[in-house]
């Protein structure tokens, strides 16, 4: 745990301790223990907390290093189980993103295409990874930052750089989950498939959008 992270953390259980008075208040249901509820309370106030800390911090854009391959790893990894747990079954997600992932695997596959990170202060909260071509292959974003405007961010950054290299059209194989991401930036769906990881089947969408059309 990062140390602002641990410090954001005392400070929480602290601010929960003082709030919850000694014995349980007459709304707590019966069977409820009091450290039951202090986690609850922790963890509602730790989240509030760090949301609030890291809205401090401006978002940067900035190609990946060798160096970031540990925590874009992790990022893949998290939000493969936690973001898109809800549409894929925990076999899916183990057989989309292993654990521990394969580091060599991962280097091979980013050689290929240009990485796009975003960060806040000094955590990574997503990336993108495409061809100039036009083809969106890899975009994560962390859970803790979901739905605050990183992967748009990312691929907006990742569009103005393909827009200077000409490219008109853009084509993604999108999960269940990003489908209404993809869907937002103006994509369509053109074909519904199947892809295989370790031998599981996975279902994902084939779609394009004309990257001279502005999304409505
Ligand atoms: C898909 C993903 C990259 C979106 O990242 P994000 O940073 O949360 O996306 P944004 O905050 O930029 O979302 C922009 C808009 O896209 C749509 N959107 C994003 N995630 C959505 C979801 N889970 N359900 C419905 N709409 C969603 C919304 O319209 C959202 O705008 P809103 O938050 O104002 O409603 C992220 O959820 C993720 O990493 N998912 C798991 C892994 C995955 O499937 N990656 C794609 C592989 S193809």
């Amino acid at each position: 745990m990062p140390t602002w992270n641990l410090h954001v953390a005392r400070q929480s259980i602290r601010a929960a301790r003082a709030w919850l008075p000694e014995g349980l208040p007459a709304f707590v249901p019966e069977g409820v223990t009091r450290s039951a509820l202090l986690g609850d309370v922790f963890h509602a106030i730790q989240w509030w907390d760090v949301q609030a800390f890291l809205r401090r911090f401006p978002m940067r854009i900035r190609e990946a290093l060798e160096s970031d391959l540990e925590a874009l790893m992790a990022v893949f990894t998290a939000a493969v189980h936690a973001l898109a747990g809800g549409a894929y079954t925990a076999e899916q997600c183990r057989a989309w993103a292993p654990i521990p992932p394969d580091a060599e695997g991962w280097r091979s596959r980013l050689s290929g295409v240009t990485v796009l990170l975003a960060c806040e202060g000094e955590q990574v909260a997503g990336f993108i990874g495409y061809a100039r071509s036009g083809h969106v292959d890899l975009l994560f974003t962390a859970p803790l930052f979901a739905r605050r405007g990183v992967a748009t961010a990312l691929f907006e950054a990742a569009c103005a750089d393909m827009r200077r290299s000409g490219t008109q059209r853009l084509r993604t194989e999108a999960s269940l989950a990003a489908r209404p991401f993809f869907e937002r930036q103006g994509f369509a769906v053109v074909a519904e498939e199947d892809v295989l990881r370790q031998g599981v089947a996975l279902r994902r969408f084939r779609m394009t959008r004309d990257l001279r059309v502005p999304r409505a």
